[in-house]
């Protein structure tokens, strides 16, 4: 239907590019249009807008995720100017700012993953746990305690609402602040289960993480690995990880998250440390 409209406006190859790099989040649909397409950006927003039966606006992302924050640029194309939604994900609710916090719908599968390993009575440090996606998942499934810890003021702020919403106000406690100086001044050695979804910095990040850590205690080390074949990215990482690593280690699996880019990979090495 979606694509059928899109074709009165453009080839059939054009909209098939078109639908495959676009996310709808809430009422919000966000839209990456290839160069060769941007003359037509405009009426691409409003063909979505009318189509699209909830959304209320459509955003053109005009630049990568990038910055301390992980934020991207966004310019309305159509509907409302409004960068806030609510989102839905397996059951939890979620105040979203697709502008000015890091949000992506794209890891749910991972996020539901994290939450079935969680353990009743563990405690968890999410070391950059955006607006508390993976903590609120994680405490909504499992009797657990989260340490949810942002950078970002409006990412911890939107954590601290949707904790709310869900719910769980003194299960997750969000810290605004880095997570290095935070986890030295107050969480030594206080996790059983450590996220660390920042995958371009983990190396830089991941003797914070052993701090934080139990001996005994699990890490989820994510990176991103260039691979010439997908078959070989999870192990890559897990080579990758034995090389950077300061304490005796076991894996317990790794795997590809998803695709970033031609021939990049998200990819997540669980690991059991002995300190
Ligand atoms: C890729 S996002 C992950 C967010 C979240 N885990 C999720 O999946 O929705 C990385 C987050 O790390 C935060 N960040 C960057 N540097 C940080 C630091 N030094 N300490 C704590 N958080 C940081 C950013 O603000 C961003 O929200």
């Amino acid at each position: 239907m979606l694509k059928n409209s899109l074709e009165s406006i453009l080839t059939s190859e054009e909209s098939d590019e078109l639908i495959s790099a676009f996310d709808q989040i809430g009422n919000i649909i966000i839209v990456r249009i290839p160069e060769s397409l941007l003359s037509k950006k405009k009426i691409i927003g409003e063909t979505l807008l009318n189509q699209v039966k909830i959304v209320k606006s459509v955003f053109y992302q005009s630049s990568p995720v990038e910055g301390d924050f992980r934020t991207r640029n966004l310019e309305i194309l159509a509907g409302e100017d409004n960068t806030e939604t609510e989102y839905k994900e397996f059951n939890c609710k979620f105040i979203v700012d697709v502008a000015n916090a890091f949000f992506s719908p794209r890891l749910s599968t991972e996020r539901e993953r994290i939450a079935k390993l969680t353990q009743e009575g563990e405690t968890m440090v999410n070391m950059f746990a955006g607006i508390g996606m993976f903590s609120i998942m994680a405490a909504r499934k499992k009797k657990c305690t989260v340490y949810s810890i942002d950078l970002n003021p409006v990412a911890s702020k939107l954590c601290e609402k949707n904790m709310a919403l869900n719910k769980l106000a003194g299960k997750i406690i969000s810290i605004n602040g880095d997570a290095s100086k935070i986890i030295q001044d107050q969480l030594t050695d206080k996790s059983d289960r450590t996220l660390m979804l920042l995958p371009e910095r983990s190396d830089e990040f991941l003797d914070s993480a052993i701090n934080t850590t139990k001996s005994g205690g699990i890490i989820h080390y994510y990176s991103h690995m260039h691979a010439d074949k997908k078959s070989e990215a999870a192990k890559l990482s897990e080579e990758h990880y034995l090389k950077t690593t300061s304490v005796k280690s076991e894996i317990l699996g790794s795997k590809i998250v998803r695709a970033v880019g031609p021939r990049y990979y998200q990819t997540v090495v669980d690991v059991k440390i002995t300190k």
